[in-house]
This record gives C-alpha cells, structure tokens and sequence, in this order.
C-alpha cells in the first residue's frame, strides 16, 4: 500500500491510474478502523480496480468542546487493516495541508443539516462537505464509499454530489453491526463494560421502533415513542434526540407513507453515540 501525504502527490497518483484507463474507488476515514470501515472498504474494492482511502481526523467537523483532541488514533494498525482488504492508496495528510493558512471557502448543504446532529452540532456538517468535497478533489474517484450509520452525513453528501455536480457515484452501505446490535463506531472505544451494555438501548429501540410499523402503526411519533421508550428505561443513557423522519429528505412527517429513518442521539456516560434503521412501511 502506499501512502501519500500531500495534495500535489495524491493528484499525480490518481492522474496516473485514470490515464491508464484505471477506475478509482475512494473511502475516506477518521481511522481507529472497525469492521464497519472494512466492509466499505471491501465494497469499494469490487467497484473498481484501484481502491484509495483516507485517513485524517478533520478538525473543521469537531465543536470546540467535543472529542477533537482525544479521537481514538492508531496509524499502524490502521494501516495492517487496510492492507488486509487490500488498500492500493491511502492518503493520510497532515492538518497543515489540507487547512493551509488563507483557507476560507466552505461548502454547505444548508437545509438537510437542519435537524437531527445538525441541531447539536453546529457547523459539523460544514465541516463534513468541506473535507469531503476538498477529498473528492484530491482523489479524483469515479466510485466513493459511505456508511447509513452516519444517515444524515450520507444525505448531505449526496446532496452536495448532486447540487455541485460532481462527476462521481455515492454508493450508501449498510451499517455494520455487533453480534448483539451495537453499531460499530470508533467511539465504543470510550465505553466501559458497564456502558458497552447500557449503549445496545440505541439498537432496541430502533428494533422497537421496527416492530411497532409491522404492528401497523402509521405515525412517525409512534415510532419515536417507541424508541424513546427503551432510552428513557436504561439508567445512565441521555437522550439528545430521537426522531422519525421522512428518509430521503430528512423532513419531518407525521403519517408513514413512503421509507421513514428512525434516528437516535445520545450520550451514554460520557460518550456521544448515534444509530439509525429505515423502515419501509408495508402497502
Ligand atoms: P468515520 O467516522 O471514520 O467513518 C468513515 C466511514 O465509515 C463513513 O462513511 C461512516 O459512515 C462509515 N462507518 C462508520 N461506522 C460504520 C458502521 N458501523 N457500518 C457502516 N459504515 C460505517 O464519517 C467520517 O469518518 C468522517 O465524517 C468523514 C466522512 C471521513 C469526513 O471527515
């Protein structure tokens, strides 16, 4: 695998491959991999016949008192892993590069960051299609990767690639799991054994939230409530949100007629967690 730091040299590789006739497919990561991260990775890998990843903890995307300083890092490892799927490229760019002294344009998908993290994280999504589109630049990939576990950033993402006209494809997958339904996150990390426990509330309740469509119940508040209801019966698990949303653009709904995203915030202990399901209502 090889690795490359700056801009310049990352544009010369991916001129090289498209001249060869070469297909790029790209997954961009904050690191600390998981087997969710691989799963993209490997999917990446059979949409094209070089596979480029990233890896750089973009400090635009953290508030000033979120986890910034203290995101889980571990460079070697991370690198063994993507050599296992294997990884052709990885860009790994230091802080300085990618934020140049001067920097100052921003790119913005402005109304579906409205709710959901977007209402407790103010300019995280800014933050977010910044890195992305300055990424997809720099890679130049014709495929690119992205996990439903961040739904909202998959939306956004989508919605910049559409409204800026990027010459790529987003491929969404699906969120990959622990054997007991916790969403792998590099955050899980933080948990203790006692909060690694208390943390599967979030997939219960999407599982609840699930079964009371397929009971046939048709308001997206029903659904909340459902999930809503195994939070507030864990000790120790605080909600931020929990919401029912129209799943393609992230607006509110009150009656279920079309796929629907249940989406949960919340902070178990001290760490910050999200998870989300789709669900489709039957005809
Ligand atoms: P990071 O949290 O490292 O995630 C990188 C990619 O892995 C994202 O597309 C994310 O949705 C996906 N992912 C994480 N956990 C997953 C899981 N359990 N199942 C499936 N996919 C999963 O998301 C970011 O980094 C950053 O915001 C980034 C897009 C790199 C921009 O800085």
């Amino acid at each position: 695998m090889e690795i490359i730091e700056t801009p310049a040299a990352m544009h010369r590789w991916a001129e090289t491959a498209r001249r060869r006739g070469e297909t790029i497919a790209f997954v961009p990561t904050m690191g600390f991999l998981h087997e969710g991260h691989l799963t993209l990775m490997r999917e990446g890998r059979k949409r094209a016949s070089r596979l480029a990843s990233s890896l750089f903890v973009n400090p635009t995307q953290f508030g000033p008192n979120e986890d910034f300083s203290r995101y889980p890092r571990n460079f070697e490892n991370d690198c063994a892993l993507m050599r296992t799927v294997p990884v052709d490229v990885l860009f790994a760019p230091a802080a300085e590069t990618m934020y140049p002294p001067g920097s100052q344009t921003w790119v913005e998908a402005t109304e579906i960051t409205q709710g959901l993290c977007g209402g407790h994280r103010p300019g995280h999504f800014r933050g977010v299609t910044t890195v992305v589109a300055k990424l997809f630049n720099i890679v130049k990939p014709h495929v690119a990767l992205f996990g439903e576990k961040d739904f909202q950033q998959l939306r956004a993402i989508q919605r910049m690639v559409a409204d800026l006209n990027f010459d790529l494809e987003i491929v969404p997958v699906a969120t990959v799991r622990e054997r007991d339904g916790l969403a792998m996150s590099s955050r899980n990390a933080y948990l203790s054994p006692v909060e690694r426990e208390r943390a599967l509330s979030l997939s219960r309740g999407l599982e609840a939230a699930g079964r009371c469509l397929a009971e046939g119940a048709r308001h997206a508040a029903q659904l909340a409530c459902a999930a809503r209801f195994a939070l507030e019966r864990t000790p120790g698990v605080e909600i931020e949100y929990v919401a029912a949303v129209d799943a393609e653009t992230l607006k509110p709904i009150e009656r279920i007629e079309r796929p629907v995203v249940v989406a949960i915030a919340a902070r178990v202990g001290a760490t910050r967690l999200i998870d989300n399901m789709v669900f489709t209502p039957r005809a």
